[in-house]
């Protein structure tokens, strides 16, 4: 049995996640974090809610409520929709807790003891009616490339030509309007990465293992215009974690907060933390601390590719910079984008399928399945309404759910609701258990290489071979002629059913549960030998024929999804 850590990047607070971010690091960490602990390992998988930064200041100011209330309870709404996905969590804890604030005010103080922060003074706008400095996003303007009349302090969302707030033309504040803003100096702390460049460019050339997508956006970082740039990690906001030096003041950082992504990483530590403090745990450092055992733990963080450069770079060099024994990652799986009907997901403009809306029209298993086997590894993918419909109704209705059916169906109508005797197995259902027995192998190989689309394609075909077996072998054939040979066909047929919920908890857990419950076999461990596995269900074991586990997606319905998601959500 070994142990692993699996992260899965933080969403951030400010409103409900779409499905292109759920599939792009929640629900295929909840894949690994469901297969590890079905192979008997000990997992402790965590994840959080990124809540500080200009855009939960700015959605709480839109909807009226003081930022730490409009945290609190977005907290609660993306944990319920966690639940709903099922998504496994040991935690699910949040960046803005007081574990955090401490162990973030932490690395800053050995980062600076270190001497890997300098202080630099810049200019910033300020609004005198707001009496505030405003980050890029607090200020809009006019685009001096395109004439678009909202373009942000940083970019224009128009042209996407990266900008500097001095640029935009007629700039005023975003909270009050106002355009009596000044250009003031301002002190702010930087991360010195370049001086840990080397280290780090060797750290991640010896991950020769890594996915080319998270290595390839790293050495991008690492090397391009002139090298690793240092990195500002503070920001004069109200909401976030102060900005000390362990726990003394930090003179002149009064009133200022630490960076958002400084913060954030750090929260996969702090929230370890807070799973002890609320009971669920007892040792966090056996699984952080190299000195208190965590070289025994292997760490994988999930995440899309636009976090690779923070979970590459930023966030190992506060680790290593810390000069503390702490665990760096082991493995970092990222993804590519997952698009909408010939377009983005977006969550400021509202497009696409959000988790709440998701779970409201169809149960968590039908979009996890889609979701995971069509998962955006090797380039972007797309989400359709057609495509949707055909997978549900083809792998989850059609081979998976059909399978069940007919089995326990049959049987029940036969031989009543057990398993029936009926002899050794014959040629033919030898034949079958060698496939899948060699089957299984590669889906555990690719489940252990975290290849997403592969496995769920190999799961499938695992279902495959059981239907073809059912075809062919027809026990409702053979009955007329041959009760005893029935018997068994169908005795293999029920075994079939365990194997499947077993191997596909991973992928469609509260299917798997409800084959396992109807099998009576609940608590049946990982097939690591499948000839006797199947061999699990004796004659005269009592089992139920399971409601239907899978409803296929009508026209009418498609038609109906499709265009009530066509538009914006408000
Ligand atoms: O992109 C995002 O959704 C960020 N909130 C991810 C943060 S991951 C980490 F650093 F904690
Ligand atoms: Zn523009």
């Amino acid at each position: 049995m070994a142990r692993h850590l699996i992260t899965s990047a933080i969403p951030y607070i400010n409103g409900i996640k779409h499905l292109g971010n759920l599939v792009g690091s929640q629900l295929p960490a909840d894949l690994y974090a469901r297969y590890l602990r079905g192979r008997g390992h000990e997992v402790l998988f965590l994840c959080a809610t990124d809540e500080h930064g200009t855009p939960a200041e700015l959605a709480a100011a839109k909807a009226k409520v003081p930022v730490a209330e409009y945290c609190a309870e977005m907290h609660e709404v993306q944990a319920e929709i966690a639940k709903g996905f099922r998504l496994s969590f040991d935690h699910f804890g949040r960046s803005s807790s007081a574990q955090n604030h401490k162990l973030t005010q932490h690395f800053a103080g050995r980062l600076k003891a270190a001497g890997l922060i300098r202080e630099v003074s810049e200019k910033q706008m300020f609004s005198h009616a707001d009496g505030r400095f405003l980050p890029d996003r607090y200020i809009e303007g006019t685009c001096p490339n395109c004439g678009f009349e909202s373009a942000r302090g940083d970019q224009c969302d128009n042209c996407t030509k990266q900008l500097d707030p001095v640029d935009l033309i007629n700039p005023h504040s975003t909270i009050s309007g106002s355009t009596d803003l000044e250009m003031r100096e301002t002190k702010h702390l930087y991360l010195r990465q370049s001086t840990l460049k080397d280290q780090l460019e060797a750290w991640i050339d010896s991950k020769k293992d890594w996915p080319v997508l998270t290595t390839s956006i790293a050495k991008k970082w690492l090397n391009d215009g002139g090298g690793l740039q240092d990195r500002g990690i503070t920001r004069d906001l109200d909401w976030g974690i102060p900005v000390k030096d362990g726990d003394k003041d930090w003179p002149g950082m009064e009133g200022k907060v630490f960076y958002v992504w400084f913060d954030a990483p750090i929260e996969y530590i702090a929230c370890s933390q807070e799973w002890v403090d609320a009971g669920k745990g007892d040792d966090w450092e056996r699984w952080w601390r190299t000195d208190k055992g965590a070289d025994d733990v292997t760490y994988t963080q999930f995440m899309g590719k636009d976090n690779v450069p923070f979970h590459t770079l930023s966030f190992p060099a506060t680790i290593l910079g810390s000069g503390e024994p702490w665990k760096l990652v082991d493995y970092i799986k990222s993804f590519n984008y997952l698009n909408y009907d010939g377009g983005q997901f977006s969550t400021s403009r509202g497009r696409g399928v959000f988790m709440d809306q998701a779970l409201e029209i169809l149960p968590a298993d039908y979009w996890r399945w889609w979701l995971l086997s069509h998962a955006p590894e090797s380039s972007d993918a797309e989400f359709t309404w057609e495509n949707f419909q055909a997978s549900v109704n083809k792998d989850l209705a059609d081979v998976l759910g059909n399978f069940v059916s007919r089995i326990t169906k049959f049987c029940c109508s036969k031989f009543g609701e057990v398993v029936p005797e009926g002899g050794a197995y014959g040629a033919q259902e030898e034949a079958l258990i060698t496939d899948l027995a060699v089957r299984v192998a590669t889906y555990q190989g690719m489940m252990d290489a975290m290849e997403v689309r592969k496995s769920s394609a190999e799961l499938r075909a695992i279902w495959v071979a059981g239907n073809e077996y059912l075809q062919s072998a027809a026990p409702w054939s053979t009955f007329k002629e041959d009760p005893e040979k029935a018997a068994m066909q169908v005795r293999l047929g029920l075994n079939l059913i365990r194997l499947y919920a077993v191997l596909s908890a991973p992928f469609i857990p509260d299917a798997s549960e409800t084959m396992l419950g109807a099998m009576n076999a609940a608590g049946a461990g990982w097939p690591d030998d499948v000839a006797g596995f199947l061999a699990g269900l004796p004659a005269g074991h009592a089992f139920t024929v399971p409601d239907v586990l899978f409803a296929k997606i009508t026209d009418e319905q498609r038609e109906d999804w499709q265009s009530r998601f066509a538009g914006v959500r408000t």
